[in-house]
């Protein structure tokens, strides 16, 4: 793990010594750049984001600071933010995320693929808000056609036997639900995880993590971890 550190440091280190614009000039290979038919002065620029058709609503919400401030009185201190001002983000619309200042963001990151097909996707929102309208929720000892349409049509993607779906609500209850399967099916308390993977934060999942960041010394169970093949051949 220092090790892996060590590299991340080195490379970002390296990355900041020679600038995009740098290598563009050397004609280094960088996927980044701008083509090198470009004029040197453009190559310097701050690279643009493309013009977007969207204006945020001017916000009239809490600042950045005031959310932080309520954050640290009443929410618990596991939940850490990124970046010593962190991003207070007011609005979202398909790949751009904008901030209280209605600064536009690019979000290669998308809730860490929770949010997909982008942020406030007009053809999803209009079937949340009709939905909504109708009925926000039934619980499953009702029927209601969706659950069942929506197992069929992930079924049909599915190959070979793959065809009995469980619906969670995350990737921990997912993998709660994995590792339930596998006691069940061998009859064994053990696991075997890989070093360096993230599988949740339930009690259970969070002993198969294997990644400091995400580690809290609980007791873990019958977890081993093991070395990781290579992953950067
Ligand atoms: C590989 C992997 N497994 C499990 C999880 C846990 O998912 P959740 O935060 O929805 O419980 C994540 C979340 O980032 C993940 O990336």
């Amino acid at each position: 793990m220092a090790f892996r550190r060590q590299i991340i440091r080195a490379t970002l280190q390296n990355a900041k010594r020679n600038s995009f614009a740098q290598l563009a000039r050397a004609g280094g290979r960088c996927f980044s750049t701008a083509s090198p038919s470009l004029s040197a002065a453009t190559a310097d620029a701050p690279p643009q984001l493309p013009p977007f058709d969207h204006r945020p609503k001017p916000y009239k919400g809490p600042s950045a600071e005031e959310v932080l401030q309520k954050r640290k009185t009443y929410l618990g201190p596991s939940l850490f933010y990124y970046y010593q001002k962190p991003l207070n983000i007011v609005e979202g619309k398909m790949q751009y995320l904008f901030d209280e200042n209605g600064k536009r963001y690019l979000d290669a990151f998308a809730g860490i693929v929770t949010v997909s097909a982008g942020h406030c996707h007009p053809e999803i929102l209009k079937d949340i808000v009709e939905q909504s309208e109708l009925l926000q929720h039934a619980t499953i000892i009702y029927l209601h056609h969706a659950i069942a349409d929506f197992a069929e049509g992930l079924a049909e993607k599915m190959p070979g036997n793959l065809k009995v779906v469980y619906f969670v609500n995350s990737g921990s209850e997912a993998n709660e639900l994995a590792m339930m399967m596998a006691r069940l099916y061998t009859g064994n308390l053990e696991m075997i995880s890989l070093r360096n993977g993230y599988h949740g934060g339930s009690s259970n999942t969070i002993g198969l993590t294997a990644l400091n960041t995400w580690k809290y010394p609980i007791p873990q169970g019958e977890i081993h971890h093991v070395m990781n093949p290579d992953p950067y051949p």
